[in-house]
C-alpha cells in the first residue's frame, strides 16, 4: 500500500443509530477509506459479566462495510467496565504517591494485574471471535495509547508481587541482587525477594539499579499485555493487520520491543496539543503556536516508521483545537493538510483523523473534529477533501532507507532520568534537538535501536546512549558508518554501574576517549567551546573532562581547565564532551555530515524538505513564502517552487521516472 489512505475515528455509540447510515455515506463522499471504532466499548458490549449486546456494533460494522469503508476494529481494554472493577478492585492502578486511581474516566488498570491480563484476554477473544472473520474488518487496534495519563508505571500490590517475581527470575539469588544493586551502599541489604519494595515514596533517591529494573519490569508488562492480545488476534483473525496507537513524546516503555509484535506501528499526532508542554523555547512556542513545531510530525513518523519496518500509520490526527493541553489554540487554516502530507512524506501509509463529529456531551466536548456537533463541516473536513483530491495526482511511492540513522535506546533514557546529575538534563529532548538540527540541514533519517541492523548507513548519531553494551559496540564497529557520539554514552553498564574502564565503557576503543570527571553547569553560568575554525559557541549543563590521544577538534573555553578537549575525532567516531544546542549543535552536525560525505541543504528554521521514493516534498511552517532549494526545474505535482506561508509543494525528483 503506497498511496495515501485516509481514515477517521468514529464513535457511533455516542450518536443516534438513525444517523449511522448517513455518516457512512458522508465519509465515503469525503474520500475516507478507513474507520477506526470501538476502543472504549467494553461497558456497552458486556454490560454485565457474560451478557453480551453485540447487535448495535454488528449493525455499525455492516453499515460501514456496505458503504465501502474498511473497518479497523479495536479491542476495548483501555476502559474496563464498572462491574469488573467492583468485582476486582485490585485491577486499578496506583500512582507514585501511593493513591489508587479510580473508575470514571479511562485507562484505570494496572499492567501488573494478572487478573486484568486474564480479563483482557477474555474480552479480546470475544471481540476476535465476533469480528475476526468479518469481511469488513480489515485491521485491529489493540487497546488505546498505553502510556496515556501516565499509566505504564503503577505502584500497586500486584506490581510489587510481579516485580519480586521478575527480580527472582533475573537474579536467581538474593545475594546476586544485593551485589548487582550494590545494596551495601547505605546498608540496604535484603535477605529475601519478599522484602523488596517499589521505588516510590522514599525519603531520598532510590537505588538506581532498582529504579532501572522497575522501569524494565514495567516495560516488560506492557509488552506482555500487548502480546497476549496479539496472539489471540493472530489465531482468530488471520490475515488482518494488528496495530496499537503509540503516543508522541512517550518513552516510558520500550517501543522497539512492543513494535516488534505488531504489523503496523500506529501513533497519535497532536502537533499543537503537545507544543506548550514541550521543551521548546518560549520564542519557538510563540512562533509555532498555530503550526506545531516543524519537526513534530517528522520525528514521530520517522521513529515509528523505523520501528514498523516501513509500516506506520497515523491513527489519530489533530483536526483543530484539542481540549486537553494547558491552552488549546487553533491551528492556522491549511495546517491539517500540511500535517497530513508531512506524515505521508515521512512514510505514513494512512492518516486517520480524530474524530468524525465533535462530542456534544461528556469529557471531550471542546475537542474539534471533522464535523461540528451539529453535523456541519469544520475546517479539517475541507482540508481533508483537498488532500483526497491532491493524492490522485501522485504516483505510488515508498520511502527508502536513509543515509543517516539516529540511535534511540529506551533504557538509556530511563537511566538518565534516574541518575541525571544535572537537574535540567535534557535527556529525551536531546534526540529532538539533534533531529531538528539534522532536518534543518535537509537530512532524511531513520531511527535504529540497539538490536537493529545498522549496516548501510553513512552516519549513525547517538545523541543519548548512556547504556551501550558490548554487542552494540561491535555492531557499530561492523557497520562501517561514521559515528557522532553524544556525551554520557556508555557511561553506565546494564547494571547501572560505572564501567571498569570508566566512560564511555564499551565505546572506548571506537571513541578513543576516557572520561575522568563529569560536572554540570547552571544556565546562569554557561561556558564556551572553541571549534577548529576558531568560532566560539556557548553551552550550559553537562560537561566532561576527557583524556584522549586522538585529534581534538573543539576545546572548552573556561576558567576551569581552559583548553581541555570538548570534541574529539578518531577514524570512525566524533565524541562530544558536552551537550550542544543551537549554533554549537548546528556547526557540529554540519561538520559531521561533511566528514561522512553527506550533502547538506540549509533549510532554515521554518522550511522542511524530505523525500519519499521518487517524490520530493517541501513544507513551509513560516509566515513568509519560501523557495524550494534548487527547485527551479522540478516537475511539480502539488504547488510550485514558491511555497506560500503554511503551504506545501510536491514534485517528482529529477532522477525518478
Ligand atoms: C488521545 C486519545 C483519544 C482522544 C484524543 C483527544 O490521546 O487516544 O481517545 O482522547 O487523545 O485528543
Amino acid at each position: 500500500m503506497s498511496r495515501l489512505e485516509l481514515g477517521v475515528c468514529y464513535y457511533p455509540e455516542q450518536w443516534d443509530a438513525a444517523q449511522w447510515r448517513d455518516d457512512a455515506a458522508r465519509m465515503v463522499d469525503m474520500g475516507l477509506d478507513w474507520v477506526r471504532i470501538a476502543e472504549f466499548t467494553w461497558g456497552l458490549i458486556e454490560p454485565a459479566r457474560g451478557q453480551f449486546d453485540w447487535g448495535w456494533l454488528d449493525q455499525v460494522v455492516d453499515i460501514l462495510g456496505q458503504a465501502g469503508l474498511r473497518v479497523m476494529m479495536s479491542t476495548p481494554t483501555a476502559a474496563p467496565p464498572k462491574w469488573l472493577i467492583d468485582e476486582y478492585p485490585e485491577i486499578l492502578p496506583v500512582g507514585p504517591d501511593g493513591q489508587v486511581r479510580g473508575f470514571g474516566s479511562r485507562r484505570h488498570y494496572c499492567f501488573s494485574s494478572d487478573v486484568y491480563l486474564d480479563e483482557a484476554r477474555r474480552i479480546a477473544t470475544e471481540y476476535a471471535r465476533r469480528y475476526g472473520q468479518n469481511p469488513h474488518v480489515c485491521a485491529w487496534q489493540i487497546d488505546n495509547e498505553y502510556n496515556d495519563h501516565d499509566t505504564v508505571l503503577s505502584y500497586s500490590d500486584a506490581a510489587r508481587q510481579g516485580f519480586r517475581r521478575w527480580l527472582a527470575d533475573r537474579y536467581g539469588t538474593i545475594d546476586e541482587l544485593n551485589r548487582i544493586w550494590g545494596t551495601v551502599f547505605w546498608g540496604s541489604i535484603y535477605t529475601s525477594f519478599d522484602q523488596i519494595e517499589l521505588p516510590n515514596n522514599l525519603v531520598a533517591s532510590p537505588n538506581p539499579t532498582q529504579a532501572l529494573d522497575f522501569a524494565r519490569y514495567s516495560s516488560d508488562r506492557v509488552r506482555l499485555f500487548n502480546r497476549a492480545q496479539v496472539d489471540i488476534l493472530r489465531a482468530l483473525s488471520p490475515g488482518r493487520d494488528i496495530t496499537h496507537n503509540f503516543m508522541a513524546g512517550s518513552f516510558e516503555f520500550d517501543h522497539h520491543a512492543v513494535a516488534a509484535d505488531l504489523d503496523i506501528v500506529g501513533f497519535d499526532s497532536y502537533p499543537l496539543g503537545n507544543l506548550l508542554g514541550s521543551a521548546l523555547s518560549e520564542k519557538d512556542k510563540r512562533r509555532y503556536l498555530r503550526t506545531g513545531a516543524p519537526d513534530y510530525q517528522g520525528f514521530h513518523c520517522d521513529l515509528y516508521r523505523s520501528q514498523g519496518k516501513g509500516r506506520m500509520w497515523v491513527l489519530e490526527q489533530q483536526p483543530g483545537p484539542v481540549d486537553w493541553a494547558e491552552k488549546n489554540p487553533s491551528p492556522l487554516d491549511g495546517m491539517v493538510r500540511l500535517w497530513t502530507w508531512a506524515a505521508y512524506a515521512h512514510g505514513a501509509q494512512a492518516v486517520m483523523f480524530f474524530r468524525w463529529r465533535q462530542a456534544a456531551f461528556a469529557q471531550e466536548q471542546f475537542h474539534t473534529a471533522l464535523l461540528r456537533s451539529d453535523g456541519s463541516l469544520d475546517q479539517a473536513a475541507l482540508e481533508l477533501a483537498q488532500v483526497a483530491l491532491e493524492r490522485e495526482a501522485l504516483p505510488s511511492v515508498i520511502r527508502t532507507r536513509a543515509q543517516v540513522a539516529m540511535m534511540l535506546d529506551y533504557e538509556s533514557l530511563w537511566a538518565a532520568d534516574i541518575l541525571p546529575h544535572d537537574d535540567a538534563f535534557p535527556n529525551a529532548q536531546i534526540l529532538r534537538g539533534w533531529y531538528t538540527g539534522l532536518r534543518s540541514l535537509g537530512i532524511d533519517l531513520d531511527f535504529v535501536g540497539p538490536d537493529d541492523d545498522l549496516s548501510g548507513y553513512a552516519l549513525i548519531v547517538l545523541p543519548q546512549c548512556m547504556i551501550a553494551l558490548a554487542a552494540l559496540a561491535a555492531k557499530l564497529q561492523d557497520s562501517g558508518a561514521k559515528l557522532l557520539i553524544g556525551a554520557r554514552a556508555g557511561s553506565k553498564t546494564a547494571d547501572m554501574h560505572t564501567p571498569p574502564n570508566l566512560a564511555p565503557g564499551e565505546l572506548a576503543s571506537l571513541a578513543g576517549v576516557r572520561v575522568t570527571r563529569v560536572e554540570s553547569l547552571p544556565e546562569l553560568a554557561g561556558e564556551s567551546v572553541r571549534l577548529g575554525d576558531g568560532k566560539t559557541h556557548s553551552f550550559t549543563g553537562w560537561r566532561e573532562v576527557i583524556e584522549t590521544d586522538n585529534a581534538v577538534t573543539g576545546r572548552f573555553v573556561s576558567v576551569y581547565r581552559d583548553g581541555s578537549p570538548a570534541i574529539v575525532r578518531s577514524e570512525r567516531a566524533t565524541y562530544l564532551a558536552m551537550v550542544p544546542r543551537d549554533a554549537l549543535l548546528r556547526d557540529i552536525l554540519v561538520e559531521a555530515l561533511e566528514w561522512a560525505g553527506i550533502r547538506v541543504t540549509d533549510c532554515g528554521p521554518d522550511l522542511r524538505i524530505t523525500r519519499r521514493g521518487g517524490l520530493g516534498f517541501a513544507f513551509n511552517f513560516g509566515d513568509i513564502a519560501q523557495a524550494v532549494p534548487n527547485g527551479g526545474g522540478q516537475n511539480y505535482l502539488v504547488g510550485t517552487s514558491e511555497i506560500p506561508p503554511y503551504g506545501i509543494a510536491i514534485w517528482r525528483e529529477k532522477a525518478a521516472h
